[in-house]
């Protein structure tokens, strides 16, 4: 025998209707902006690239030696120790046209990393590393701030990379 045919129909309220393509809108727009800004702008998830112990990370290599290393010419990378409420170092200054690799970890609390004018935005959570390239195309100053609230020193936890010409 054939199988009862199948006869329901689904209504659907017009309002309903409205509300659902409303939501698929959205979302293809989110979509849209997580694709741009992750293909076209170089925003990616930070990778947490190390485990660390925080109570002795400050005295170990390489964040008992917080700074800038060379790689090779115009490549380069910085080690950023976070502790309330500052950032070692609190300045770095690099030549136009260089990439630099950030390595920032947090000897207490959890801070955050925002390079302000880059791609570099990053939670630093105490016992993890947390690594972010980028490259400085433009001559200036550029503000490393805490934008994770860490305590009563936060609005004073900052630094700067100088981007000589
Ligand atoms: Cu460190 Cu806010």
């Amino acid at each position: 025998m054939n199988e009862p045919e199948e006869t329901t129909q689904v209504h659907i309220d017009p309002y309903e209707r409205l509300w659902m393509i409303l939501g698929a809108i959205v979302l293809v727009g989110f979509l849209l902006v997580v694709g741009v800004t992750a293909l076209a702008r170089g925003f990616v998830v930070p990778s947490p690239v190390a485990r660390v112990d925080p109570n002795t990370v400050a005295n170990s290599l390489p964040f008992s030696e917080p700074g800038l290393r060379e790689l090779a010419p115009g490549k380069y990378e910085a080690f950023i120790l976070a502790r309330t409420f500052v950032f070692t170092p609190r300045e770095i200054t690099v030549p136009v046209g260089s990439t630099v690799t950030f390595y920032v970890t947090s000897a207490d609390v959890q801070h955050g990393f925002d390079l302000q004018g880059t791609n570099v935005n990053m939670q630093i959570v105490p016992g993890q590393v947390s690594k972010l390239t980028t490259r400085f195309d433009k001559p200036g100053e550029y503000d490393y701030i805490c934008h994770e609230y860490c305590g009563s020193g936060h609005a004073a936890m900052f630094g700067k990379v100088i981007v000589t010409p």
